[in-house]
């Protein structure tokens, strides 16, 4: 039997598509409800292969972010040959099922392609980040509802200023990194919120502690030079085994950002279960009870736009290769099971979008 091809799959009538979809409302059309999206990372490979897959997201989601496709080892895989292909793929399938769409990522330590960790230098850096910014925001300007604009700078244990990471662009520009890579966004793409995302500033751990003041200090400095930062990205990748989750410092974290002017998204929320028991059903409770403790911390302020987590269902996700299980059994991190059922967790993200923000 021969597999339908990418084109076939994709021409699919969508009402045969959507026929398989369950009837109450998604995720999305409950965040709505107060002003808010939902949404998921989708990596580009499910558009043909997971045609299944296509279905819920198009039910549940209101925005997509590319799991890679927008990240510069895909864009810019040689010097000056830009390849948009698979991002466009992305873009066409949100077009096509009425979803908006995040860039995500320009400025990282990570997904270099090799040619630009080899060539970034303090004589090369200023040119190469606003050629690719340029070049690339400017290839999507108008079609992005954001850019994260800069990826992870936080590091405090490493030394530099604000707590920033010892990354290759620190190495090149120092922190003005920063300013430039949110200036030549804006430059290229006015229209696209701009985003800076972190991780590990979720718990009342000394570490994340350390990380959330010293984030804090950096924004204010930007924002303090006119940079023109927007929002925060909280990727909130929980884990259900973390005791020290304190709503208190959450409410207060997000309330100083909000203070700060800047809007804060949830950018890519999943929740990891390696360190509970097999039994499923104990799983997804506490995975369930863990992200709705946390995010009835952060959404009720006004200053929080929406949430996306970091994929749609336990189908694919990057946790199980990079924390995997001891008893080998895949994890259950996100909203929907590997058939697509919806899981406690899907209630609890449900139950906390459908609280209406803070007065
Ligand atoms: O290398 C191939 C590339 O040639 C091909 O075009 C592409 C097609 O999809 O696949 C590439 O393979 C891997 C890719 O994931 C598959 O999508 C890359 O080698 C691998 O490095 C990449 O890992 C991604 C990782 O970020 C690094 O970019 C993960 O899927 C993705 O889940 C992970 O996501 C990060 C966020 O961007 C930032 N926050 C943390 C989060 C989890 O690490």
């Amino acid at each position: 039997m021969s597999l339908p091809t990418r084109r076939a799959l994709l021409a699919a009538p969508a009402l045969a598509l959507a026929a398989a979809a369950p009837a109450a409302p998604g995720l999305q059309a409950r965040a709505s409800r107060h002003g808010r999206f939902y949404g998921s990372a989708l990596n580009v490979d499910a558009l043909a292969a997971d045609p299944a897959l296509l279905v819920h997201i198009r039910q549940e989601c209101g925005i997509l972010v590319g799991e890679y496709s927008f990240k510069w080892a895909e864009l810019e895989p040689q010097p000056g040959v830009f390849d948009y292909a698979k991002a466009e793929e992305l873009m066409a399938f949100a077009a096509r099922s009425g979803l908006r769409m995040r860039g995500h990522t320009l400025i990282w330590h990570e997904a270099m392609p090799q040619w630009l960790q080899e060539q970034l230098s303090p004589a090369t850096g200023e040119t190469l980040m606003r050629r690719y910014i340029g070049t690339v925001a400017g290839h999507f300007r108008g079609r992005l509802a954001h850019w994260d604009v800069v990826n992870e700078p936080m590091h405090p244990e490493d030394g530099p200023p604000f707590g920033l990471r010892d990354t290759p662009w620190l190495r090149a520009l120092g922190p003005g990194y920063l300013d430039l890579a949110f200036h030549s966004c804006a430059e290229a793409d006015p229209g696209a919120l701009r985003v800076l995302n972190e991780f590990g500033i979720d718990y009342a751990i000394d570490w994340q502690e350390r990380r959330r003041v010293k984030l804090l200090e950096l924004l204010a400095h930007l924002r303090a030079h006119g940079v023109p930062v927007q929002a925060v990205g909280m990727q909130a990748h929980l884990d259900a085994a973390e005791r020290a989750l304190d709503q208190k410092v959450l409410e207060r974290f997000v309330a100083d950002l909000a203070g700060l002017g800047l809007k804060v998204i949830v950018t890519e929320l999943d929740v990891r279960d390696d360190g509970l028991p097999a039994d499923i059903a104990v799983r997804d409770a506490a995975v369930a009870a863990h992200a709705r403790a946390w995010l009835d911390a952060v959404l009720p302020n006004p200053a929080v736009l929406g949430v996306l987590t970091w994929g749609l269902s336990d189908r694919h996700s990057w946790l199980d290769a990079r924390f995997p299980r001891r008893d080998g059994l895949p994890q259950r991190p996100l909203p929907l099971d590997a058939q697509l059922r919806r899981k406690p967790l899907w209630a609890a993200i449900a139950a906390s979008l459908e609280q209406p923000p803070a007065p």
